[in-house]
């Protein structure tokens, strides 16, 4: 057995644990390189990893059907609709809203080096997607004349990264000091046969523990305690690659509030039925949830309604509101965990004295997984062609350019309905959000200039 002063309880329990090929190469390791091994070694959950590595596949619940949601109006000036309007813009002149975006995720499908939000999306502007998400938030203060705080998960491999992106661009106008960015945990992955894994010879590979991690890294950053000391209610979350998010919307918040809901879920319709959108579902005992598409039996995915149409038709574009009091009570003393989902992945290892490719298992949390946790869940329909342009992949579908056409096709509609005129020779729109926020915005009288890109600040 291997020693290291201060560390003999680390040690026993690797041993204990059997994972003591970690110090292959203890003896060509320098004492700093030891005492950084041994340190992450100090804070793993061995036990937590023998339960998981066990789950081998997820396992889902068979008996299941569609969950019911609320409907869009054919009328936009339904009075239910008003109503909620009208209760969701008071909350949020209150002070009552924060906005919360999910950052930690690798990006790997999108094949871009660096935090994700530094992605560039704007048609015209050349806008990344941070600077999207915190110009929406200023926007959004601006109009009603509120502070909103923004909290914005990473991951240990971008925060700095992202930290700096904020800083060097003076945080977009934001408050800095209501913009609070916080790193999530780390879990380590395991090889097929429930061993950890080297990235080199002192390091445990690990990976971020899912967005599902993002309820209790509210709580273990301080920012939890910050919101509530605040006032804050409700928290607005959502995910980082979807530039058409509406981060602050006040009908969306009015159901929450008129409903008394723990959690509120955005639905919208799924386009076919092989989509790769988790999807909305009524569990046996009654709650709602979400069940991943990679987790969908085969004969759900294609299961048709009576009139012929995608029976699980309502889909999740990751849009929610928790109740703070909700995220309060699931992430402390009771400590209600969400569980882990396993998958099989390809990962960049360290073995047999070099740099090599093996399959892995990574394990996440789904913050979906809380909604079956809640007393009461709405769920609401909303338009992708107004809230849903997701940039996951390099090209193809939900790719920038699939992103940019819907961003132009929906700020040119925005202006069509008002009255613009869009002359001829144009052929790419973008407003800014601190031009408008959605279409009622739109100032009278806009005269869109006649060039080939046009940018509405
Ligand atoms: C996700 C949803 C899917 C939904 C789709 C809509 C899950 C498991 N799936 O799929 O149901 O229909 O979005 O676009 O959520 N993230 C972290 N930390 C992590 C992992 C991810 O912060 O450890 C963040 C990412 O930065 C990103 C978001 O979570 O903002 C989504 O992650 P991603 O892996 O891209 O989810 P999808 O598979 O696209």
């Amino acid at each position: 057995m291997i020693s290291f002063a201060g560390y003999d309880y680390v040690i026993q329990r690797v041993y204990k644990y059997k994972q003591e090929h970690v110090f292959q190469y203890w003896d060509q390791l320098i004492d700093s390189e030891k005492k950084a091994l041994l340190d992450e070694l100090g804070i793993i959950d061995f036990d937590l990893l023998e339960k998981i590595f066990k789950l081998k596949e997820n396992s889902v619940p068979e008996d299941f059907s569609p969950a019911p949601y609320i409907k869009l109006p054919e009328d936009e000036r339904d009075p239910e609709f008003m109503k909620a309007r009208d209760l969701g813009v008071q909350f949020i002149k209150e002070g009552k809203v924060a906005a919360f975006l999910v950052a930690g995720g690798q990006g790997s499908r999108l094949g871009f080096k660096g935090p994700k939000g530094k992605f560039p999306v704007g048609p015209v502007s050349g806008k990344t997607l941070f600077h999207f998400h915190a110009e929406k938030i200023r926007a959004s203060e601006i109009k009603y004349g509120v502070k909103i705080p923004f909290l914005i998960m990473t991951s240990r491999d971008n925060h700095e990264e992202t930290v700096d992106f904020f800083r060097e661009n003076h945080f977009f106008g934001l408050t800095p000091a209501l913009v609070h960015i916080f790193p999530q945990n780390m879990i380590p992955s395991l090889d097929l046969d429930g061993k950890l894994i080297l990235s080199d010879k002192s390091t445990i590979f690990m990976n971020p523990d899912g967005h599902g991690g993002s309820l209790s890294a509210l709580r273990s950053s301080g920012a939890l305690k910050l919101l509530e000391d605040m006032g804050i209610e409700v928290i607005s979350y959502f995910q980082v690659d979807n530039p058409l998010v509406k981060i602050i919307d006040p009908i969306f918040i009015g159901f929450h509030i008129l409903n008394k809901a723990d959690v509120s879920s955005k639905a919208l319709m799924k386009a076919y039925h092989e989509e790769k959108t988790g999807v909305f579902v009524r569990f046996k005992n009654g709650k709602l949830g979400i069940i991943e598409y990679s987790d969908m039996p085969q004969e759900k995915i294609f299961a048709k309604d009576s009139e012929g149409g995608i029976l699980y038709c309502a889909a999740n574009p990751a849009i929610h509101l928790f109740d703070i009091k909700f995220v309060d009570k699931i992430t402390g003393s009771s400590n209600v965990n969400l569980p882990y989902h396993v998958a099989k992945k390809k990962i960049e290892a360290f073995k047999d004295g070099q740099q090599c490719e093996i399959t892995g298992l990574k394990f996440e949390k789904f913050v979906f997984d809380a909604i079956p946790m809640a007393e009461k869940t709405v769920i609401l329909e909303t338009k992708r062609e107004e809230e849903f342009a997701p940039v996951k992949n390099a090209s193809g579908a939900d790719s920038v350019h699939t992103a940019q056409a819907m961003m132009n096709a929906l700020f040119r509609r925005w202006l069509s309905n008002r009255g613009v005129k869009i002359p001829d020779v144009v052929d790419v729109i973008e407003i800014s959000p601190f031009f408008a926020l959605q279409e009622s915005d739109i100032p009278e009288g806009t005269i869109v200039p006649a060039q080939e890109k046009v940018y509405l600040e």
